[in-house]
């Protein structure tokens, strides 16, 4: 049985505790948080757990034996690199390094091969069968992908942690934060991408953040295909991504938490949710696959993302500025 300590109780620590719950061959052992309403909190929900306020204190602690990483984004690729070196399991939230620079280096510290990466949508039921639609080759050559994400975070949601909307904290805005895990379909699933074209502006959060709240970008994939992505933090309403793959002998739409091939429903993602519905239902999976299994998704496997990811905003921004 795998001790594991949470680290950072904040939004989505609370949900990785819950899933734990599930998992046969591990158990919620440990939090750690900096904040003592986000301890206490762990305490109200889980009065058996260990509370550290340093992180320090958990590597030095024997008996955990896992980490998982849900501190603000900046924070996520130095606490990787000292719980490799203090011998421990990792599961890391995305992203898992705020710059490019900060992502090589970690592709070239010892033990990184061990560290899972929390991509939990690529579990969903809809985007496992586009996966089987991908590799079974049925609907023949994929021909081009879309994605349109609409979110709506606005004034109090960026005011809600002093670390959200700015670059040196949350390395960017609605990209790096909550359509990554919609780019990570385009290149997970949709081929590896060679050079982007992007654009970044903030519409609506101007005297806000920093960083962008839209933005635009046509991946050039390397066999020639072209992706086309949106997303944006500006709207109000819905907060599910549309997706779609064209193949050659027909067009497979993954939006309204369904897999749609014309009319046809070949997968729902609507089933037990843990947090909000836009979160996927896929980190009770990824915990099950990786104490359970021994499977997890790796930092090569985001290596696609990641860098196409970067590449967005490497050229989107000029001088560091968004329109
Ligand atoms: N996979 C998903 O779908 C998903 C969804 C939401 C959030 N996330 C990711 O989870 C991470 C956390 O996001 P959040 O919304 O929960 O943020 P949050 O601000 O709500 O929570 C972060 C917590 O970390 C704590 N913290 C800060 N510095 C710390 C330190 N040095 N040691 C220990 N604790 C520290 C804070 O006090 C806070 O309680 C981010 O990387 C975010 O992108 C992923």
């Amino acid at each position: 049985m795998k001790n594991v300590c949470i680290i950072g109780y904040g939004a989505i620590g609370p949900i990785h505790a819950d899933a734990l719950g599930q998992v046969e061959s591990a158990r919620l052992y440990g939090v750690c948080d900096i904040d003592p309403e986000a301890l206490k909190r762990a305490k109200d929900d889980y009065p058996q757990v260990v509370c550290y306020d340093n992180y320090d204190d958990v590597l030095k602690d024997n008996n955990v034996h896992s980490v998982h990483i849900c501190t603000p984004h900046y924070l996520h690729a130095p606490m990787v690199k000292k719980a490799l070196e203090a011998g421990k399991e990792i599961i890391c939230e995305k992203p898992i390094a705020i710059t490019r620079e900060e992502f090589e280096d970690l592709l070239s510290t010892p033990g990184i091969e061990k560290v899972a990466l929390v991509f939990q949508n690529r579990l969903n039921p809809c985007a496992a069968k586009l996966k089987e639609i991908v590799d079974s080759g049925e609907l023949g050559e994929l021909k081009a992908t879309k994605a349109i994400v609409t979110w709506c975070r606005d004034k109090s949601y960026y005011e809600s942690g002093e670390w959200r909307g700015k670059w040196a904290t949350e390395g960017g805005g609605v990209l790096i934060n909550q359509s990554v895990h919609t780019l990570d379909i385009l290149c997970y699933l949709g081929g590896e991408v060679m050079d982007v074209d992007a654009n970044m502006y903030n519409y609506s959060l101007k005297d806000v953040i920093e960083v962008e709240d839209t933005c635009t970008a046509r991946l050039k994939y390397k066999n020639g295909n072209v992706g086309i992505f949106f997303a944006t933090n500006a709207y109000s309403y819905t907060n599910f991504p549309q997706i779609e793959f064209v193949f050659e002998k027909g067009i497979v739409r993954y939006m309204e938490q369904g897999l749609f091939v014309g009319d046809k429903k070949m997968a729902s993602d609507e089933m037990a949710v843990y947090g909000k519905a836009c979160w996927g239902v896929g980190h009770l999976g990824l915990f099950v696959n990786y104490y359970d299994k021994g499977e997890y998704f790796d930092i090569y496997s985001a290596k696609n993302t990641m860098e196409t990811m970067y590449s967005i905003y490497e050229k989107s921004l000029n001088g560091g500025k968004i329109q």
